[in-house]
């Protein structure tokens, strides 16, 4: 397998494959992978000829005052996932290669990126826009792999390949969970032991809201305190926000119909963590 640091590597790489009549499968990621990162690897390795996981922590995606430092970095680790999910290239440059000191362009995504995770974290949706950019820019035409479990994300970054007309096909990934429903996140690793055990509360929500829509409820209110009133009856939960919202906008209906999303962000202890699941009406 390759590994690549520098911008012009992983450009050249991949121009190679595709004049050698091969696919590409493109996976973005910031490291310290799991089974949710492999899942996305493993599929690109099915539906392409060549796999390029990208690992960066990107710094322009983290406010002052989050873990920017503290995120877990394993690139040894990561190498070994990577290749046993089937990647045959490795992009892993450092922040200097990526963003050098005289950068001054950035991508916006506005009001997608206000709303949700962008009103909690200001600026986040915007710096995971630019990194994305860059990183479709070097890759060419492909196939890109992101998850549902990030799903503003998913949604902004097929925003910006239909804005900009990248050559890129955006394939969403199934959330992949632990057996107690906790969605794989490389943030779990923070937790200790009350807060994991109370981590699975987000999913437990989740599905209640859930349920209660195809059960009849069409008030977006009455689902949204149902969802909270679950998450804040479990102490170690800081609920962030719970809402539902139509899939394809993002934005809160009158009424409850056709493709929803629920989803949730909550602090437990210092760490926050987001989910989300899909009902259709
Ligand atoms: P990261 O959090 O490392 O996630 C990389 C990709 O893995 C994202 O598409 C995310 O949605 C997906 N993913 C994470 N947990 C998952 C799970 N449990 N099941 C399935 N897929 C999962 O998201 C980012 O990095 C960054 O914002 C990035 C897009 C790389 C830009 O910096």
């Amino acid at each position: 397998m390759q590994v690549s640091k520098r911008v012009v590597e992983l450009s050249d790489a991949l121009d190679r494959e595709r004049r050698a009549g091969r696919s590409i499968g493109l996976v973005p990621t910031m490291g310290a992978l799991h089974d949710g990162h492999a899942s996305l690897i493993e599929r690109a390795a099915v539906e392409c000829d060549v796999v390029a996981v990208t690992v960066f922590v990107n710094p322009l995606q983290f406010g002052s005052g989050e873990d920017y430092d503290a995120y877990p970095r394993d690139l040894d680790a990561d190498l070994v996932t990577t290749e046993r999910a089937g990647a045959g290239l490795v992009f892993a440059p450092s922040p200097e290669a990526m963003f050098p000191p005289e950068r001054c362009t950035s991508v916006g995504v506005g009001a997608l990126g206000e709303v949700l995770e962008g009103a909690s974290r200001p600026g986040h949706l915007d710096g995971v826009a630019t990194v994305v950019t860059k990183l479709f820019a070097l890759a060419g035409h492909c196939r890109a792999y992101f998850g549902d479990k990030d799903y503003q994300q998913l949604m902004v970054v097929r925003r910006l390949v239909a804005d900009l007309s990248f050559p890129v096909e955006v394939v969403a990934c199934p959330t992949v969970r632990d057996v107690d429903g906790l969605a794989l996140s490389s943030r779990n690793r923070y937790l200790g032991a009350d807060e994991r055990a109370a981590a699975p509360v987000l999913f437990r929500a989740l599905r209640a809201g859930a349920a209660s829509i195809l059960a009849g409820e069409l008030d977006p209110a009455e689902v949204r305190s149902l969802v909270a009133a679950i998450m804040e009856a479990e102490p170690l939960v800081d609920l962030d926000y719970a809402e539902v919202v139509e899939a394809a906008t993002l934005e809160v209906p009158e009424k409850l119909h056709g493709e929803l999303r629920l989803l949730v962000a909550a602090r437990i202890g210092a760490t926050r963590l987001v989910d989300n699941v899909g009902v259709r009406l």
